[in-house]
């Protein structure tokens, strides 16, 4: 079975009122657990690969690793470029057969994040390839000066509703990240926080409005930091004090306001380090590989079927 397309993914996601999770991977395990979770669960499936998962595990390793899944597996996968940030990184993984790729200049003035989006658009779409943009800086401790964990930012630019629209009819990407408050990263929020939902509502409104139709839009930052998992990993030597997510009834809300591709990477890595930790700790004598990478697989592949299944909800939709 070859890769499905994103776009394709996209439309029958907003038809169905349903979210995509976008999950990043960059080694094999990852892979197996994120797909056999969809696999059971019968949800759609956008696997990302980021600039950082390109470097460490080779892309010619990752697209044989995802070839090597499609095969085995009945659901629809796309595959996603996640934070390009050049029109060279992006044309690399048009070229190389990637579904879909982001062009992250949002770090750019609004004029010059428009031409490099635009650039890349003018290429993907004569390669069959949709293109995701970003509008806005997320906030939080990716930001910061300090250690992640340390001080919180706020100097997070949100996206503003009349920007986005004038972004989408300059740039002609297909879907458009957010920034509402959210943050990449373990350490989001400090006590009772949220996503700015309202503001979310009326980005989609505007875009509706403008005759831009149900258009997708995309909301990075949508670990939740499960806190069952922090404590295992706290418990067996981990060090991760005051981790917290977004709280998983917001990623609710905004999969039911129009976010259609939901990413979340650290999510996966808490999962895996807990499964890794607590086999550490349970067996210190044990050196084969495969008793610690085995048992971590099992805890990302449950996150992954909670998230489907409770968050998400795209199982039961592979096939519609
Ligand atoms: O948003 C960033 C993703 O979590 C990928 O992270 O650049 O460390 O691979 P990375
Ligand atoms: P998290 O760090 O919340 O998992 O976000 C991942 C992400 O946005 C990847 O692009
Ligand atoms: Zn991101």
């Amino acid at each position: 079975m070859p890769l499905t397309h994103t776009r394709d993914l996209f439309a029958k996601a907003l038809k169905g009122k349903y979210a995509l999770g976008a999950f990043n991977v960059n080694n094999m395990e990852l892979i197996q657990a994120i797909v056999e979770a969809c696999e059971e669960e019968k949800a759609p499936l956008i696997l990302q690969i980021s600039k950082g998962a390109r470097q460490y595990a080779n892309p010619v390793y990752l697209k044989k690793l995802i070839e090597a899944a499609v095969s085995v597996s009945n659901i629809p996968i796309a595959v996603h470029l996640d934070h390009g940030d050049t029109f060279e990184l992006c044309k690399q993984c048009i070229d190389e057969g990637f579904t879909s790729v982001m062009i992250d200049a949002s770090h750019e003035p609004f004029e010059k994040n428009v031409d490099i989006c635009r650039k890349v658009v003018e290429y993907a779409h004569k390669h069959n390839c949709v293109v995701e943009g970003e509008l806005g800086h997320l906030v939080g401790a990716q930001f910061d000066e300090g250690e992640e964990g340390g001080n919180y930012s706020t100097s997070g630019h949100y996206t503003h509703p009349e920007e986005a629209v004038k972004f989408v009819r300059e740039s002609a990407v297909d879907s458009l990240a957010v920034a509402i408050g959210n943050s990449h990263g373990a350490y989001k929020f400090k006590g009772e926080q949220h996503l700015d939902l309202e503001r979310l509502k009326s980005i989609k409104q505007a875009l509706s409005d403008a005759g831009l139709g149900d258009y997708p839009l995309v909301l990075h930052g949508a670990s939740s930091v499960p806190q069952d998992l922090v404590a295992i990993v706290n418990a067996n030597g981990g060090k991760m004090p005051d981790a917290q997510g977004v709280p998983e009834a917001d990623i609710e809300v905004a999969r039911r306001i129009g976010c259609t591709k939901v990413n979340i990477d650290t999510d996966l890595r808490i999962a895996m380090t807990a499964g890794i930790r607590k086999a550490f700790m349970d067996n210190p004598k044990e050196f084969d590989p495969r008793k610690y990478m085995g048992p971590a697989r099992t805890c990302v592949k449950e996150l992954v079927r909670h998230k489907v299944r409770d968050v998400l909800c795209c199982a039961g939709h592979a096939f519609d």
